[in-house]
């Protein structure tokens, strides 16, 4: 494999110098490009997308060829775990996620606790391999998972949801029952991602999208403890180099310490956290990621402009800051301004890696 001609990202993530803020955008492979839902037609559907090798690779590139970006994330899904269990995993246009066979009852984690799911899931494994080799060193490639919480979320509620009744009454009625549960999730996770180093994956990424919507005490026993788990793992996992883990828990602004105490090498912000505020609680430790508000792409080149240089101005100098936006790009957002975006970063970003 060619050495990394832009290291950028892996050095901000490990808190090194760099010329110039590295960026990426979360759900940078998606619906607001017209070649993503070209490729997705071509496919059929979106997990045949995310199942054949040839596409995913195909459709992580994308944004890449449109973009100087400075990290490409693997073209997949948090829910590819899930399916492998055989909950019957069915996206329908315009609705999200739905399992045909949630997870109700006991019996149903038993039978989930016998299987394999990474021996199902070597598609992921050869997107890597031959996203790997079509980059051949131009940027990083990210690997990811859901968290353990967040899979939990969906494999309980069968379905995106707002109240979370199914899973909190697990919680607060068979907190065994959950907690056999995030077992299983963490152990399967802490596999998956390893294969995916072992794949090709240059960092890691865990997105725990629901953990916001816990409690602290509850955050920290069903949600980061978890987390834990596989970050511990993924640090015994010897490599020839460091694969730097981020952390996201999307509403976990309050819990930074926390986060940052696991052992991981970044954590990500979205955009209700000041990130002025989070790094001087947890800069010296960790790298952050983040953390534009993503509707801000709706707005005019020039508050798109004000916008960053003002989450630049909060991190302010120094190293350890991979800008992004604070949660994924929306659907409907003119793929334009990315370009923006982008073109801001690199203008502006400069001027907080000089020396005084
Ligand atoms: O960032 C990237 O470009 C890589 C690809 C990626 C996707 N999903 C592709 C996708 C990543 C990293 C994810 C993660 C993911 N998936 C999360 C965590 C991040 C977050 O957004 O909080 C979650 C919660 C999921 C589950 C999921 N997948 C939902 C709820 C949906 C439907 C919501 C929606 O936006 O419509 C998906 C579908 C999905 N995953 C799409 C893409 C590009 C859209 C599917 C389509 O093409 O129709």
């Amino acid at each position: 494999m060619p050495a990394l001609q832009n290291d950028l990202f892996i050095r901000a993530l490990l808190q090194q110098p760099v010329e110039r803020t590295p960026v990426w955008i979360m759900r940078q492979a998606g619906r607001y490009l017209p070649e993503y839902r070209a490729t997705r037609k071509r496919a059929g559907d979106f997990l045949t997308l995310c199942k054949t090798p040839e596409l995913a690779c195909e459709v992580t590139l994308q944004p890449l060829e449109r973009y100087e970006f400075d990290a490409a994330i693997l073209f997949s899904d948090i829910l590819t775990i899930p399916d492998a269990m055989g909950l019957g995993l069915q996206f329908s246009e315009g609705e999200g996620p739905r399992f045909t066979h949630p997870i109700t009852n006991a019996n149903d984690i038993d039978r989930i606790a016998e299987l394999e799911p990474i021996n199902e899931l070597e598609y992921v494994f050869d997107a890597v391999r031959l996203i790997r080799q079509q980059l051949n060193g131009r940027v990083p490639l990210i690997g990811f998972s859901g968290s353990p919480w967040t899979l939990a979320t969906y494999m309980v509620e069968g379905q995106t949801s707002k109240e979370f009744r199914k899973i909190k009454t697990m919680l607060y009625k068979e907190p065994q029952m959950l907690e056999r549960l995030l077992e299983i999730l963490s152990a399967s996770i802490s596999a998956y991602l390893t294969a995916q180093i072992d794949a090709g994956a240059q960092a890691l990424m865990i997105f725990d999208t629901w953990g916001g919507v816990l409690s602290r005490e509850a955050y920290l026993k069903y949600s980061l403890a978890p987390m834990q788990q596989i970050v511990n793992k993924l640090l015994q996992h010897k490599t020839a180099v460091e694969v730097p883990i981020i952390l996201f828990t999307k509403g976990g602004g309050t819990w930074l310490p926390e986060i940052a105490a696991t052992g991981c090498h970044a954590v990500g912000l979205d955009w209700t956290t000041e990130i002025d505020h989070a790094r001087a609680s947890i800069g010296d430790k960790v790298a952050l990621q983040g953390n534009l508000d993503p509707t801000i792409l709706y707005g005019t080149d020039d508050t798109i402009r004000t916008e960053v240089k003002k989450v630049l101005d909060k991190f302010g100098k120094g190293n350890g800051h991979v800008f992004n936006l604070g949660h994924g790009i929306q659907q409907f957002v003119d793929p334009d301004k990315v370009a923006v975006l982008v073109d801001a970063v690199r203008e502006f970003s400069p001027a907080f890696h000089q020396p005084d």
